[in-house]
């Protein structure tokens, strides 16, 4: 695995066929990811974002273009790619450390597993709940425990779909905090697909705003202030302005609503 290749697609497209129809789902799709980097993705509810991730981690195999990690192309899942869903999706039957461990690959020794387990308990704060089974967690703790699992092979790049969805509005502000801070320790590349205009600049390096359906990359813009950001600054506000009116440019009257 190479640790400082970029992530590059290029000139992707996806259409799902059905029985009787068919989708253009992305849309010459281009973009290159640096190693490291935070991106968050926006865009509209049946844009493909959940697609994009889906080809980038190898879940969906059949696009046209190229997905690249450096020179080496992306064929299928693989432990150099991580992936975190809307619902934390553990095994109910499986402890906390069960959960994490569960993906870990099989070589390992069981006192390297152990070390890598604990490891990835304490990075995400929830030591003490090793031995818990998901339905004696908080939703936030849970998404913990499947952030975690998604790390435990240290990957490469690490694919969010809108991890915190489900959450209340303060414990999404906690895992934000949280995800910026494994990524400080980490330095994994995280793409984040979220609905949360604020959540995507305070945590993104770059937004890509993408269009509705068929789904391809409108904007890509940049957010150069300093971490922690504060939500509340004109510069903050001033990109906030901006993704919204690349959202709803076609709806301009919804604009002086939401902003
Ligand atoms: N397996 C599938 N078979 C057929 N069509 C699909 C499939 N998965 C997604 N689609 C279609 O592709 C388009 C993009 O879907 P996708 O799930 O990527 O959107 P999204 O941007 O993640 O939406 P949301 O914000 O609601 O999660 C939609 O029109 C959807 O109906
Ligand atoms: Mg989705």
């Amino acid at each position: 695995m190479n640790t400082t290749a970029p992530l590059i697609i290029k000139n992707v497209h996806k259409t799902y066929h059905a029985e009787n129809s068919t989708v253009d789902a992305l849309v010459d799709i281009n973009l290159k990811v640096k190693p490291g980097e935070f991106v968050s993705i926006v865009g509209s509810s049946g844009c493909g974002k959940s697609t994009l991730l889906k080809l980038i981690v190898g879940l969906e195999n059949h696009f046209r273009g190229e997905i690249r990690l450096g020179d080496d192309k992306i064929k299928g899942t693989d432990v150099d790619r991580g992936m975190v869903f809307q619902e934390a999706r553990l095994f109910p039957w499986l402890t906390v450390e069960e959960n994490i461990a569960f993906g870990l690959v099989e070589k390992l020794s069981a006192k390297e597993k152990k070390k890598i387990v604990e490891h990835h308990i304490n990075l995400v704060n929830l030591n003490g709940f090793a031995k818990s089974y998901p339905h004696q967690l908080s939703g936030g703790m849970q998404q913990r425990t499947s952030i975690a699992r998604a790390l435990v092979n240290n990957p490469k790049i690490l694919t969010l779909d809108e991890p915190f969805g489900a959450l209340d509005a303060l414990t999404r502000i906690q895992m934000q905090q949280e995800v910026l801070r494994i990524w400080a320790l980490e330095k994994t590349t995280m793409l984040l697909v979220t609905h949360d205009v604020d959540e995507a600049i305070f945590l993104g390096d770059r937004i890509v705003v993408m269009s509705s359906r068929p789904g391809t990359i409108n904007k890509i813009i940049p957010v150069d202030l300093p971490r922690p950001r504060d939500r509340n600054s004109d510069e903050f506000v001033k990109i906030k302005k901006e993704i919204y009116a690349e959202l709803f440019k076609e709806e301009q009257e919804f604009l002086d609503y939401v902003i």
